[in-house]
């Protein structure tokens, strides 16, 4: 049975984000955007600001668990943010070995720790010492910093840590998100791993997801701006998994969700520039999937004024060509 999970991704997937792409059926986990460690173990307030979803018993409404995920390099620091986040209900502790960001890995943080195994290998354990022995703790690593040469050693450090599991984005820091992603690295390392491994970079379609499955051998994938693109991907991929085939959505669907997210942030307080600011990122990445997206994002993009932004996304769902089954941008 194929596992799909949603990418944390900072800025980008937020509890909005997670709740409307959960409720489309094709995920069965999902990722909190990192919540980095530096000095301090953080009060409630901010692990409930990352993910409200605690307050639900760590599940978004749809009911997906909602793994938290972690950011540092102090062991102890770590281990003790890990023990309040789980504390607090989070289903499962997730820590980020992946990010690229210069700031963050100019502090040991991120994908820097992927330099030495053993750095890994002590977050790991200290995480796992920390939780409680019912509470899952995973990583998520790149193949590597600047070259592939330890991807099997972080890979192994992180097994020998005591993790229950292994994400890995099948690229290195350096390769940043340029296609392509290598996932013949992701068929060695399942090899040479017993815990169970999640792969992860550029699926975009359901072609990515087949290519990326017999290549990897995995049956769990992480989608990332694949599934903001196509909010139908993961729901398309599990019907095409039990045989059956999922249409495209039609623009006015992924209309509709649009408007779904800017309700959500209106009704939590988000000011009007926030909104829009969202919305033609969203756009921004939509754009790769979906044919009407650039036109769409080339009329929204001067649009200021939310009440505006929104009588427009509104008015493209009523037109009649707009509700109809999409098609792929590669077969136009
Ligand atoms: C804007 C953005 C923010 C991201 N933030 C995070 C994050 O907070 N934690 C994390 O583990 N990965 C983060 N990532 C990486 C994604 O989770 C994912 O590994 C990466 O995008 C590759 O998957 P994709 O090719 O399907 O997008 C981020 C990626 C992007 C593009």
């Amino acid at each position: 049975m194929t596992r799909l999970v949603l990418a944390p991704m900072e800025g980008l997937v937020d509890w909005r984000v997670r709740q409307l792409l959960s409720a489309t059926g094709g995920f069965d986990l999902c990722v909190t955007e990192f919540i980095r460690v530096s000095q301090n173990l953080f009060p409630a307030h901010v692990f409930h600001r990352y993910c409200p979803e605690l307050l639900n018993s760590g599940k978004t409404l749809s009911g997906f668990p909602v793994l938290v995920q972690l950011m540092g390099h102090d062991p102890d620091l770590m281990g003790e943010n890990a023990a309040f986040a789980a504390s607090l209900g989070a289903p499962g502790i997730d820590i980020n070995f992946g990010c690229p960001s210069k700031t963050v890995n100019k502090h040991e943080a991120g994908a820097s720790l992927l330099k030495c195994p053993d750095n890994l290998y002590r977050i790991v354990s200290a995480v796992r010492r920390a939780v409680p022995d019912n509470i899952p703790v995973s990583a998520k690593i790149r193949l590597g910093f600047a070259d592939k040469d330890l991807f099997l050693d972080n890979a192994r450090a992180v097994e020998a840590a005591g993790a229950q599991h292994l994400t890995v984005h099948a690229r290195t820091k350096v390769e940043g998100y340029k296609p392509p992603a290598h996932w013949e690295y992701l068929a060695r390392i399942r090899e040479a791993i017993s815990i169970s491994m999640t792969g992860n970079g550029e699926i975009w379609d359901l072609a990515d997801y087949q290519k990326c499955r017999d290549i990897s051998g995995c049956d769990s994938f992480m989608l990332g701006r694949g599934a903001v693109a196509a909010p139908d991907l993961a729901s398309r991929i599990k019907v095409f998994e039990s045989g059956s085939h999922l249409p495209k959505e039609c623009w006015a669907d992924v209309l509709s969700m649009l408007l779904s997210y800017c309700d959500l942030m209106a009704e939590d307080g988000a000011s009007e520039n926030h909104q829009a600011g969202r919305i033609k990122q969203w756009m921004a990445l939509i754009r790769k999937s979906h044919a009407q997206g650039s036109t769409c994002f080339d009329e929204i993009k001067r649009i200021r004024a939310i009440d505006e932004l929104r009588a427009k996304l509104r008015h493209d769902m009523t037109l009649p060509e707009n509700q109809k089954q999409d098609v792929p941008i590669a077969a136009q």
